[in-house]
């Protein structure tokens, strides 16, 4: 299937573009009254995601309403640990819960890796219908979290600040959390193949919480599992090379050693200067990033100067994807992320000259 806009493919590998391809992350949201209207009509937040022709509809609204160069797949990355038996559920205002947690060896020992084609099919049926409806306008992103971001959401039972239950486990009984560690890479490795042997083009990886990490903890504990999993992907589908994207939100200071885990590309948050991270990987990977999604709240001209403030800081030449650092607020005004395209798509072929 011939793909109308490659641009993101492009610049996932290096090569020259026209402008600078974007997406945002968490892009089909609750910022969009069109999500709010399919969600509400669709039940709770998972019986969105369940239904395929849903999840299609409200991953196309982004793309209805923007110049976006990707689509990506809506589901969450709390589907895995949904399938293995932990019981995902939302609550308005307190995010993800789970109704049972992992915290001991037994608890551990207890769960398998769910079969991603059988368990997880509805997120595959979802990705069959997008590519369908997308007809070759956009790539689709696929993703999952990472296993050490996934270990938190399961020991800790949901949403944390301190994640204190999980860096018990990490000081007190590393091997049992090793041991959770290399069954979510399994897990994970399986999901993603799954995603692209259905029509993902691109798959993203989000380490949330790798940055709550120590420098060898993170190493060990997060970094070690996503390079297994990059090792464990289906590279090449269609005749065509599936990119990698890894995402460690305040994981800058280890941009080097994320460069070289095997990945395509690296995606930034707003604390690290673009610029400075294209010198310290060099020819390795492509970077995604990084405007502050806050940057949305301020008025459009503002809006403008930062915009342009990032593509000047990774500067001129192939290579870059313009994202927010994190996902868009719930609260952004629609419009203000109008005028985000306006500015990028005004100064972005400049730099490709
Ligand atoms: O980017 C996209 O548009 C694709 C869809 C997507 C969602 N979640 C949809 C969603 C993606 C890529 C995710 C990833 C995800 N989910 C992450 C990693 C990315 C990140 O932001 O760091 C994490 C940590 C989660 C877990 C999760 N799921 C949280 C913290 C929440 C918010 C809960 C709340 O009430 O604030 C969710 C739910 C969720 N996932 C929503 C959406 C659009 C909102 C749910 C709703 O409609 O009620």
């Amino acid at each position: 299937m011939t793909l109308q806009n490659d641009r993101l493919l492009r610049a996932l590998a290096r090569q020259p573009v026209d402008r600078t391809p974007v997406w945002m992350m968490r892009q089909a949201g609750r910022y969009l009254p069109e999500y709010r209207a399919t969600r509400a009509e669709a039940g709770s937040f998972m019986d969105l995601c369940r239904n395929a022709e849903m999840a299609c509809e409200v991953t196309l609204q982004p793309l209805a309403r923007y110049p976006l160069d990707a689509a990506i797949l809506f589901s969450d990355i709390l589907t895995i640990p949904d399938a293995m038996g932990l019981g995902l559920y939302f609550e308005t205002g307190e995010g993800p819960k789970f109704r049972h947690t992992v915290r001991t060896a037994a608890e551990v020992a207890a769960l398998s890796a769910p079969d991603a084609e059988h368990d997880l099919d509805y997120v595959m049926n979802a990705v069959r219908t997008i590519r369908r409806e997308l007809n070759g306008r956009v790539p689709l992103i696929g993703f999952s979290g990472s296993p050490w971001t996934l270990a938190t959401y399961m020991v800790e039972g949901g949403s944390s600040k301190d994640f204190r239950h999980i860096k018990a486990m990490l000081y007190g009984d590393p091997q049992t959390l090793h041991t959770l560690l290399g069954l979510l890479a399994t897990a994970v490795t399986d999901y993603l193949n799954a995603q692209i042997r259905a029509g993902a083009q691109v798959v993203q990886i989000f380490d949330t919480w790798g940055g709550a990490l120590s420098t060898p903890a993170y190493e060990a504990f997060s970094l070690a599992y996503m390079r297994r999993i990059v090792g464990g992907l289906i590279r090449e589908h269609d005749g065509r090379r599936v990119p990698v994207i890894l995402f460690t939100k305040n994981g800058g200071q280890w941009l080097e050693s994320i460069a070289d885990s095997g990945c395509d590309a690296v995606g930034l948050d707003w604390t690290t200067e673009l610029g400075d991270a294209r010198r310290r990987v060099g020819e390795r990977v492509a970077l995604q990033g990084n405007l502050d999604p806050n940057v949305l709240f301020a008025p459009p001209e503002k809006i403008g100067t930062e915009v342009k403030r990032v593509l000047e800081s990774f500067g001129h030449g192939p290579g870059h994807v313009f994202n927010l650092g994190h996902g868009i607020s719930q609260f952004t005004n629609p419009d203000h992320v109008t005028a985000f395209f306006d500015a990028l798509h005004e100064s972005s072929p400049a730099y490709h000259r």
